[in-house]
């Protein structure tokens, strides 16, 4: 196959960490050395350089970014009768934690230019039973926390999407991360973190991720299993030296989109201090006919969170209809992402934008 019609996948995560396998080898032969699996030196040590890296006094790890979220709102003592205002375009899991701790998820709109939460729209979704707001870093952007943290709340952030980005983890009572293998700092499988500066709430959270435990025999919190592995702990280690650099790749790839003039075909994201660029996520009115022609020329493309969580069947008990939340749904209508990644090649991302470019054309 000639590179002009070699398939790009919308992301390329083996060529992220093909140059580090030697690395990787050797770290999971120590911890093979080692004979400890669980709870062992690497997991204490990715701690502490995640904490350093995200500069806040505590990190517990856990088991995935799912369980990060359950875990701060259980030390938090959120739970029934509780409400927790979140963004209904994100992924499932922000708003099934929430509801998995049997609180209720309060959807608020978002700012179509960000697509993140609109904090205005968030204002009017508080009652007397909110407990947090829980703003969500989507595909990389720093949420409005200023903004949000005016409206006199703590925040949960989950910050997912967002590991790397200078803006996050300062303002909430808690940050929460997923370590999933296409995340921008990921695992060879899964893993999650919570960052925080609260010792105390750290703590709890830290008892909570070992059934309540403090030392294995007694049990003062029903808590459950939730914890990072050793083998997961020390290739983090590794992939944390590279995160810096694969920052700014990413954020280099998303310039030369600009440059290359994706945005005369659709809208591309407006740049914003901190962004880190999980994915390049893209909106047109043409969206179907945009992904149909990128599948045809073997280019990954994807389109997130349609139907929004609001819609979804599982929270269809909140009672939410079509139309009460219009920037989300019109944003999950019309957005799809185009490959990124950090090493995607100036030809790959010329062939994006070429591709995109011809569909201006023939639309209708
Ligand atoms: C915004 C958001 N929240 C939560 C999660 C859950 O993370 P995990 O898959 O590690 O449980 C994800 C990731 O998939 C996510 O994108």
């Amino acid at each position: 196959m000639t590179p002009s019609s070699a398939p790009i996948p919308l992301i390329d995560v083996k060529a992220q960490y093909a140059p580090l396998i030697p690395k990787i080898k050797a770290v999971v032969d120590e911890v093979l050395e080692g004979g400890q699996f669980v709870f062992g030196p690497n997991v204490a040590a990715f701690e502490e350089e995640a904490a350093a890296y995200l500069r806040v006094g505590q990190t517990v790890s856990v088991g995935n970014g799912t369980d990060a979220i359950v875990l701060v709102l259980n030390a938090l003592e959120i739970g029934a009768g509780d409400e927790v205002v979140c963004p209904a375009f994100t992924f499932y899991a922000t708003a099934e934690a929430i509801a998995r701790v049997g609180a209720t998820p309060v959807f608020a709109d978002i700012d179509p230019r960000t697509l993140n939460l609109d904090a205005e729209s968030v204002a009017t979704r508080i009652t007397p039973r909110t407990k947090a707001i829980m703003p969500v870093h989507l595909f990389g952007r720093p949420a409005p926390l200023e903004d949000l943290s005016q409206l006199g709340l703590p925040l949960v952030e989950d910050a997912a999407q967002a590991f790397g980005s200078p803006d996050i983890a300062r303002v909430g009572v808690a940050s929460t991360f997923s370590f999933y293998p296409t995340k921008n700092l990921f695992a060879l499988g899964d893993g999650g973190l919570v960052a925080l500066n609260d010792e105390e709430l750290a703590e709890r959270i830290r008892m909570l991720r070992f059934h309540g435990s403090k030392e294995k025999r007694t049990f003062e919190y029903i808590g459950t299993n939730s914890r990072l592995d050793e083998i997961q702990a020390a290739i983090l280690r590794v992939f944390l030296r590279e995160l810096d650099e694969w920052t700014s790749r990413r954020r280099e790839a998303a310039r030369r989109y600009e440059e290359l003039g994706l945005g005369e075909a659709c809208e591309i994201p407006e740049d914003q201090p901190g962004h880190v660029y999980h994915l390049f996520v893209c909106r047109s009115p043409h969206r179907d006919e945009i992904r149909a022609a990128l599948t045809a020329a073997h280019i990954g493309n994807a389109q997130y969170y349609l139907p929004p969580l609001h819609l979804q069947p599982a929270l269809r008990y909140l009672g939410y209809r079509e139309g009460d939340l219009p920037e989300t749904e019109r944003a999950a209508r019309e957005n799809f992402s185009v490959p990124l990644w950090a090493g995607i090649t100036l030809e790959q991302q010329e062939r994006v934008v070429e591709t995109v470019q011809a569909t201006l054309g023939v639309r209708a």
